[in-house]
This record gives C-alpha cells, structure tokens and sequence, in this order.
C-alpha cells in the first residue's frame, strides 16, 4: 500500500482525500492521536458506531467539557436533538464539544471533495460533520457519567492526561 504525505496542514478532512486509496470502497474510522477516551462500556458505543456506518449513517462522540470554545460544539434544540455544530465559536451554544472519534461510510471522501477551506485555511472535520447531519446521516453518542475525555493538545492537558493515565494504572490496577 501506498501513502501520501500531508503535503501542508489542509485540516482533518484532507485526511479522507489523502486515504482515498486506502480507503476505497471501505468505511472510515478516525482517531485524533491526541485524544484519550476511557470508560467502562466504551467497545459497545464502538461497535454501535460500526453498525450505523453499515446503515450509512455517521457517528461522532459528544462530551461535556467546561472550555467548550476550543473544540466542535454542539448545539441542541428543547428536546436535546442535535441541529447544529461549530468549530470553536466564540460564543458555544452548549458546553458539549465534539471529541476527535468519528465513524463514517464510505461517502465520507465525496463529502470532503466538496469542501472549501474555512477562514483558518482548512477542510474541516466539522464541516463533514455538518454535511452528514444537513443529510440526516449523524447519530451523535453522548460520551456521559462515568466516561473521561481528554484533549492532549496542549503541554498543560498533555500533563493532565499523563497524570490521569498514571493514577488510573496506579489505582485501577490495569493498562
Ligand atoms: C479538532 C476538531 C474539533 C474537535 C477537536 C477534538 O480540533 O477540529 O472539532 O472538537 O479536534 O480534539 P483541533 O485539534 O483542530 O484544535
């Protein structure tokens, strides 16, 4: 198999035009390397998110976060349906951001073809998100009680991810 280099950094969604080949006919699961997810019962939202992919449907992860400017944000109308994300507004409409797990079918790489680049100069993944929830193809999960999410993209969250994972091995008596 064959691999491209990113040749600038074009967003997350250049991920899906870059893998193309890779990717084929196939279904499409990205993880962001700097994220951590943990929670007893995480391989049943998993395997979910693999069954609607097979009924075409996409799949994002949402999780209550107290800083949620600096991520996806979700937004919810009275009945906590989901009607609209953005990409680190400045004014969020919820506190429950986007986590980097997403699970998309195969139209994922048509839907990143139609993409122009935002105002920051990338594909962005919230973009295809949007395009999918427009088409009636999004489950958004919510990550809730009992599940912890770190973003580790910062050296302050990166040490509190190590810190997290160290007590957890610690205290857990597991990896
Ligand atoms: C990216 C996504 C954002 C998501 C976040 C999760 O942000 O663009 O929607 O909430 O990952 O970690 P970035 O890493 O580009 O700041």
């Amino acid at each position: 198999l064959s691999y491209q280099v990113q040749p600038y950094p074009g967003g997350l969604a250049q991920a899906f035009l870059l893998g193309e080949a890779f990717i084929g006919s196939d279904h499409v699961a990205m993880v962001l390397g700097d994220n951590v997810f943990f929670g007893h019962g995480l391989n049943a939202h998993l395997k979910g998110a693999v069954a609607r992919a097979n009924s075409h449907k996409a799949t994002i992860f949402g999780y209550y976060v107290n800083n949620p400017e600096r991520f996806g944000v979700l937004e919810f109308d009275r009945n906590r349906r989901v009607i609209g994300i953005e990409e680190k507004p400045a004014h969020p409409k919820s506190n429950y951001c986007v986590t980097g797990l997403y699970f998309y079918e195969n139209r994922v790489v048509e839907f990143a073809r139609r993409l122009t680049p935002s105002a920051r100069g990338e594909l962005e993944i919230t973009d295809i998100n949007r395009a999918y929830l427009e088409a009636g193809a999004l489950y958004v999960d919510i990550l809730g009680e009992g599940y912890t999410w770190l973003d580790a993209g910062t050296h302050e969250t990166l040490a509190e991810a190590t810190n997290f994972v160290r007590m957890t091995e610690k205290n857990q008596h597991r990896k």
